[in-house]
């Protein structure tokens, strides 16, 4: 399957509005809801392991705390990732991007977002391709960052996967430099998404896909204006918006 132009129904850390936060139930949920790309977050534990997390300490969205960077897998995965939603969700652990790979692999697309800890992590590329290619995977995962120096290494050691840049406040001369780095996507906030932005974009032949996009009538005129993807806490309502529109 590869990342095609069709419009992606993207879950947000899953289906976030429904259950916990990148957990391996919120990634199948999401799927449940008719996502056909699943956002997730990875960071880089102290032993080397890719693990699936928004923050890059505990505190948040585990009842541990302490940075990852810091911590083992096996000490991570002590903790519960389960809460905040309701309490049948319990006992959730932090999920490994193998984990997640498990169900998405050759079922819908996967768009991995790399974070950074204290700083970026200087070894996390070798290890997220590593396992890209363990599940072969290549041709389903568009990978997204705010740190341009990820998508770089990225491109370098492979320019068969995609990558994108994500982005919050408009950035003067985005569409040279997306062709100048061989970046195959933009994800901006989806207020800095227009009909001049998606014009220029298409006819460079990047994909343009917002974030995050939670209330109806934006999903709407968002896809009206041809948006390429969606990312959203939502999938549900967003699955509704795409059939009643015709697009799925
Ligand atoms: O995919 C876009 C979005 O996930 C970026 O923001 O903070 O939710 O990781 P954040
Ligand atoms: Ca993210």
């Amino acid at each position: 399957m590869r990342i095609s132009k069709r419009f992606e129904l993207i879950g947000h850390r899953g289906a976030m509005a429904h259950a916990p936060e990148n957990t391996l139930v919120s990634f199948q949920r999401a799927i449940d809801m008719g996502a056909t790309m699943v956002e997730l977050d990875v960071h880089l534990t102290r032993d080397g392991e890719l693990v699936v997390i928004h923050d890059h300490e505990l505190a948040r969205t585990t009842t541990g705390s302490g940075l990852v960077e810091d911590m083992t897998l096996a000490e991570i995965r002590r903790f519960d990732a389960g809460i905040g939603i309701h309490a049948d969700f319990r006992g959730q652990k932090v999920p490994t991007l193998q984990e997640v790979l498990e169900i998405t692999s050759h079922h819908v697309a996967l768009n991995i977002e790399i974070k950074a800890g204290r700083q970026t992590y200087p070894k996390i590329i070798d290890k997220l391709l590593d396992i890209i290619y363990q599940y072969d995977a290549r041709n389903e995962i568009v990978i997204s960052s705010f740190h341009r120096a990820y998508l770089r290494e990225i491109r370098q050691e492979d320019a068969g996967i995609e990558v994108a840049l994500l982005y919050s406040e408009a950035v003067p001369g985005i569409l040279d430099e997306a062709i100048q780095e061989g970046w195959q996507g933009l994800h901006p906030w989806y207020k800095l998404v227009d009909r001049e932005l998606l014009n220029e974009a298409h006819r460079l032949g990047l994909s343009v896909r917002a974030w995050t996009v939670n209330q109806l009538p934006d999903m709407v005129s968002l896809i009206r204006l041809g948006t390429d993807g969606i990312c959203t806490n939502f999938p549900d309502i967003l699955k509704s918006v795409v059939t009643e529109l015709g697009i799925d």
